[in-house]
């Protein structure tokens, strides 16, 4: 009998057996070196705890709010494309995992499921993230669908102007499907002689020329609430805010556009500061444990993102494994939190982590 699973970390290990390389390889790389893919996750093992004693946890309490909609825990899934590499039933499957861990669902602009499919498989609270395509009026009918839908809110990824350097996907000369969703909206054979089939989609369909002032346009096709993915300065924070977002997620993509971009849990104080408590700063790249997600709330975010152990997840058990892998999180954070002194994600505070640039000042 296989010995027991107890971490998400050992999904990555069953998923690369489950699925072809290069499929595997297009969920588990990052761009060029790999330097920030493997930052991601070693900055959260420099932050250390200031656990507090004696105090009453018998009772932990990890629910919370993410833009006013509650859920059992700040975990999120972050928009991930082709879910249909990882298991047949796709999106669908992670949206019913999202549902029974009655967590919230970001499901991608590359999804493999139709955005009518996922709403209608279940009751999960359903966000939308979008690339803005060089046709507006694709995005726009997109972003309509959406609010149809009844997902709760746009999450408009800004780190991905072109698509980063993955050289996995290039060496497989990867081939992937069109986004299931933009299929009848656009008809682009992307074609690439020398590496990914992905990226030169991603070339041919997004649009570059996206600037701060096209978040005015966003809003007048849409009344759902706008997240923008990608900051990672206090100085694009601010920007954001002058533009009327409804919030900010901290990301590098996971690693998989510009490397050498600093680990995202570096750099959340940053973006937590110059926000103010304004509007709620969400943060993904690297959350593989619980006491990830308490340094990451420590630090001033609402809650986190998780993308590849959902994948890892998604393949080796489908929508089971997904919801293994949030229950993981979610049993490690309910331990980080009682042994922290911290009943409730409002108790979690600045003073319960010590960073590396803490010993400086
Ligand atoms: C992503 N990510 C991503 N982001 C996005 O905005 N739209 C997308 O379609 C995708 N697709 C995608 C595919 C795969 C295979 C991965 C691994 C990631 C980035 C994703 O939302 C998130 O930022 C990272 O995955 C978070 O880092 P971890 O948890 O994977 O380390």
């Amino acid at each position: 009998m296989a010995s027991e699973l107890v971490n998400v970390n050992e999904f990555q290990e069953l998923a690369r057996r489950a699925l072809p390389k290069m499929y595997f390889d297009y969920y588990n790389g990052g761009a060029e070196d790999e330097h920030t893919l493997r930052e991601n996750t070693e900055a959260f093992r420099r932050i250390t705890f200031r656990p507090r004693v004696l105090l009453d946890v018998s009772r932990i309490d990890m629910s919370t709010t993410i833009l006013g909609y509650p859920t059992s825990a700040p975990i999120m899934i972050a928009p991930t494309g082709l879910h249909k590499f990882a298991h047949p039933e796709g999106e669908v499957a992670t949206a019913r995992a999202a549902a029974a861990c009655n967590t919230i669902m970001a499901m991608s602009f590359a999804a493999d499921c139709t955005l009518e499919e996922v709403a209608s498989s279940c009751n999960a609270i359903r966000f939308f993230q979008i690339y803005v395509c060089k046709r507006r009026d694709v995005t726009a009918v997109l972003v309509q669908r959406a609010e149809r839908n009844g997902f709760k809110a746009i999450m408009l990824t800004v780190d991905t102007p072109r698509l980063g350097r993955r050289e996995a996907d290039i060496k497989n000369k990867m081939i992937a499907p069109q986004p299931k969703n933009l299929e009848v909206l656009l008809s682009t054979e992307a074609v690439s002689d020398t590496g990914s089939k992905f990226a030169a989609f991603a070339a041919e369909t997004l649009d570059p020329s996206l600037c701060w002032k096209d978040i005015d346009w966003l809003r007048s096709v849409t009344s759902l609430p706008i997240l923008v993915k990608g900051v990672l300065t206090a100085e694009d924070a601010i920007k954001a805010m002058e533009v009327g977002v409804a919030g900010i997620v901290v990301s590098n993509h996971g690693a998989r556009q510009l490397d050498y971009s600093p680990a995202t849990i570096t750099v959340l104080e940053e973006v937590v500061r110059a926000v103010g408590g304004k509007i709620p700063v969400l943060i993904d790249g690297g959350v593989r444990r619980g006491t990830d997600i308490f340094k990451a709330l420590a630090l001033g975010a609402q809650a986190v993102m998780i993308g590849r152990p959902v994948l890892y997840g998604l393949a080796a058990k489908g929508e089971n494994g997904v919801r293994r892998v949030i229950e993981m999180l979610k049993d490690e954070l309910e331990l980080t939190m009682a042994l922290s002194g911290c009943p409730t994600v409002k108790d979690i505070t600045r003073s319960h982590v010590r960073t590396e640039y803490d010993r400086f000042n």
